[in-house]
C-alpha cells in the first residue's frame, strides 16, 4: 500500500512565522493523557514521558486544554490561577521542562485560555464574595439585585449552557451570572481590570515559550447589560449581527485587537486560535490577522460520513479562509463531542443541535426520533480512518484529539456516579454528558489503567480498551496509529502551498481533489470499489480490493 520510502521530516523551529496556517496540532486533554505519579490523573510529566510518542507520530503543534489550578468542576475549565499549574498535575518548573522538550522535539505548544470566565475558587471571587454589594471585587464579574418582592428572584430567566438558572444567589442576596457551571462565574470584560489581567497572562505564558493560544468560548466575552435586561425568550429571538447583548459582539474585537498586539511584539508573533460558535458570515472577524488569526471550523463535528456535506463544507471553509486572509481549521473530534469513529458507526439522523448523539448504557445508542440502534465499531473506524485521511489532505490546519490516532470509540460504560461532567448533572442525566470521550488513554495492552498510570484512571476504562493500546498498535503497519504516522509524514513531505482544486470523480459518492505537487486525495463515500486515477498509491485507507478504492476509504496518490 505504502510504496514510497518514510521522508525524515525536520522540522525546524525558525520555520517562518505562518507555521500555524498547515499545521497539525494534536489535543492533549493533560488529566486523560498520562499519569507518572500513580493519582489516576494525568500529570505534565506524564505528558514530557510520552514526547517521543508525539514526535514519532509527526505533529507540529500540541494544544494542552487547561492544565492551571482548577476544582475540575468543568474538567479544568473553571480556573482558579491563570499563571501556575495545578498542583495535581505538577508545578511551573515540570511546564518549563514539557515546552523545551517539545521544542526540543520540534513540537510547538499552544495553551488554553478561559476568559469568559474564572472558577470559583479564584482569588478574585472569593474577593468579592467577602467584599458584598457595590464593591470594587464585585465589578470584576457580574452581580446584580434579584427581582421579586425580596429579590429572592433571579435577575432574569436566563438559561446556563450546561442547562440550570444562568444565575446564582450568594450569601448576601446578590446574584451572580454564569453561563456555564455555577462554578464558573462570568468577568466581566467591561472592566480594565479584567482586561490588564488576561494582557498580563498572555505575556507570562509567551514569556515561558508558548507558542500560542486557544480561546475558549471567544464569542462571549463581552457584554451589554444595560437595565432592562431582556428575557431568554428575547435573547434566543434578537440577530447575532454584531449587537447581540450576550454573544458574538462586535466589540469583543477591541480585546482582541489589543491582545494582537500583545502576540506581535512576541518573535514569532504568538498564534491564536478562537473557539467562536458564530454565525459562518462573522468567523473571518475572528480569524483575520488583526484579530486573533485564526478560527475553528467545527462543521465536520455534525456532519454526517457523507461525500455531499464534506465536499460542501471544504468549499465553504475555503471560501471563509479567503475572506479572513487566515487558513481553515479540520476538526474530527474534540473533548466536548462523540469521538467520530462512534459518530460514524452509528446510522445518519436528526443529531440536535450540538450534533451528539446521547449514549445509554450497554453500549446503546439514543438518537433523536426515539432510535437506539448499536453501534457498527468496525464500520465507524473504516469511516474515521477515511475521513482522517480525506481531512490530513486539506489546506489548512488539521486538530487532531489525543486517541483518534488510536481508532478509539466514545466510552459507552460510565456509571452515573462515575459521571464527572457537570451537563450529566445539570441537565439531571438527561445529558450523558463528555465524560465519554475524556477516558484515560490506553498506553498498554496489559496493567491496571492499560499503561496510563499505576494507580488505576480518573474515568473508568473499558476492557476493550486493549485492543486499541499504543503497544499493540505500534508495530502493525495496519493499525490506525500506523496510518496515522504514514499519512503525518507523506504529509510533511508533499505539502506546499494551500491551493486545491476538485477533480470531477464522475459518480456522486465519491469525492476527489488534487494539492500542488502532484499530490491527489480520492475519498469513495459508497460501499462499492471505485476506480482509482492514474498514478501511484501512496497511502490507502483500507487495502485496495483489485487495484479498485474500497468502499468507505480514502488514497492519496501522486499522479502519474
Ligand atoms: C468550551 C470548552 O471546550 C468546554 O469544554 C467548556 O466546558 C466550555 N467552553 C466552558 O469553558
Amino acid at each position: 500500500m505504502t510504496t514510497v520510502a518514510p521522508s525524515v521530516h525536520a522540522r525546524d523551529l525558525s520555520d517562518a512565522p505562518d507555521w500555524w496556517r498547515q499545521a497539525v496540532v494534536y489535543q492533549v486533554y493533560p488529566r486523560s493523557f498520562a499519569d507518572t505519579d500513580g493519582d489516576g490523573l494525568g500529570d505534565i510529566t506524564g505528558i514530557t514521558s510520552r514526547v517521543p510518542y508525539l514526535a514519532e507520530l509527526g505533529v507540529d503543534a500540541i494544544w494542552l486544554s487547561p492544565f492551571y489550578p482548577s476544582a475540575l468542576a468543568d474538567g479544568g475549565y473553571d480556573v482558579a490561577d491563570y499563571r501556575d499549574v495545578d498542583p495535581k498535575l505538577g508545578t511551573l518548573a515540570d511546564m518549563d521542562e514539557l515546552i523545551a522538550q517539545l521544542h526540543a522535539h520540534g513540537i510547538r505548544v499552544i495553551v488554553d485560555i478561559v476568559p469568559n470566565h474564572t472558577s470559583n475558587d479564584h482569588a478574585w471571587f472569593q474577593e468579592a464574595l467577602a467584599a458584598g454589594r457595590g464593591s470594587a471585587a464585585r465589578e470584576r464579574y457580574i452581580f446584580r439585585e434579584g427581582t421579586g418582592p425580596d429579590g429572592s428572584e433571579p435577575p432574569t430567566d436566563w438559561q446556563s449552557t450546561f442547562g440550570g438558572p444562568a444565575w446564582e444567589r450568594v450569601a448576601d442576596g446578590q446574584w451572580y451570572m454564569h453561563h456555564f457551571d455555577v462554578s464558573q462565574p462570568d468577568l466581566n470584560w467591561a472592566n480594565p481590570e479584567v482586561r490588564g489581567d488576561f494582557v498580563k497572562t498572555l505575556r507570562f505564558w509567551s514569556d515561558r515559550g508558548v507558542d500560542g493560544f486557544r480561546i475558549d468560548v471567544a464569542h462571549m466575552l463581552t457584554k451589554d447589560l444595560s437595565e432592562p435586561l431582556p428575557s431568554q425568550a428575547e435573547i434566543e429571538a434578537l440577530p447575532q449581527d454584531g449587537s447581540h447583548p450576550l454573544f458574538d459582539r462586535d466589540d469583543v474585537h477591541e480585546v482582541y485587537a489589543e491582545w494582537r498586539a500583545v502576540f506581535n511584539s512576541y518573535d514569532p508573533p504568538r498564534t491564536a486560535v478562537a473557539e467562536a460558535w458564530v454565525h459562518p458570515s462573522r468567523v473571518p472577524l475572528y480569524a483575520r490577522a488583526e484579530s486573533l488569526g485564526q478560527a475553528f471550523n467545527f462543521d465536520l463535528l455534525e456532519a454526517d460520513f457523507d461525500p455531499a456535506q464534506f465536499r460542501r463544507i471544504v468549499a465553504d471553509n475555503l471560501a471563509l479562509a479567503a475572506e479572513s486572509g487566515s487558513s481553515t481549521t479540520w476538526v474530527l473530534s474534540n473533548h466536548d463531542v462523540v469521538r467520530h469513529a462512534t459518530r460514524y458507526g452509528l446510522p445518519d439522523a436528526e443529531r440536535g443541535a450540538d450534533g451528539r448523539p446521547t449514549l445509554k448504557h450497554g453500549n446503546e445508542w439514543l438518537l433523536s426520533g426515539g432510535q437506539t440502534p448499536t453501534l457498527d465499531a468496525e464500520r465507524g473506524e473504516r469511516r474515521a480512518r477515511a475521513a482522517a485521511l480525506f481531512v490530513l489532505g486539506l489546506p489548512g490546519s488539521a486538530y487532531l484529539y489525543q486517541g483518534e490516532e488510536l481508532g478509539l470509540h466514545e466510552v459507552a460504560e460510565i456509571s452515573d456516579d462515575q459521571r464527572q461532567d457537570p451537563t450529566f448533572f445539570r441537565s439531571r442525566g438527561i445529558d450523558q454528558g463528555r465524560d465519554g470521550c475524556r477516558v484515560p488513554l490506553p498506553w498498554s495492552e496489559n496493567g491496571p489503567s492499560f499503561g496510563f498510570g499505576e494507580g488505576g484512571a480518573h474515568l473508568p476504562q473499558p476492557e476493550w480498551f486493549a485492543a486499541y493500546a499504543v503497544g499493540l498498535q505500534d508495530g502493525d503497519p495496519a493499525s490506525t496509529l500506523s496510518l496515522y504516522r504514514r499519512a503525518l509524514d507523506l504529509r510533511h513531505a508533499l505539502q506546499t502551498d494551500e491551493r486545491l482544486e476538485w477533480i470531477d470523480a464522475g459518480r456522486d459518492d465519491v469525492v476527489a481533489f488534487a494539492r500542488p505537487n502532484g499530490w491527489t486525495i480520492v475519498t469513495n463515500f459508497g460501499s462499492e470499489p471505485v476506480p482509482l486515477p492514474a498514478g501511484e498509491v501512496l497511502l490507502s485507507s483500507s487495502p485496495l480490493e483489485g487495484g479498485a478504492l474500497a468502499g468507505e476509504s480514502t488514497a492519496w496518490i501522486r499522479r502519474a
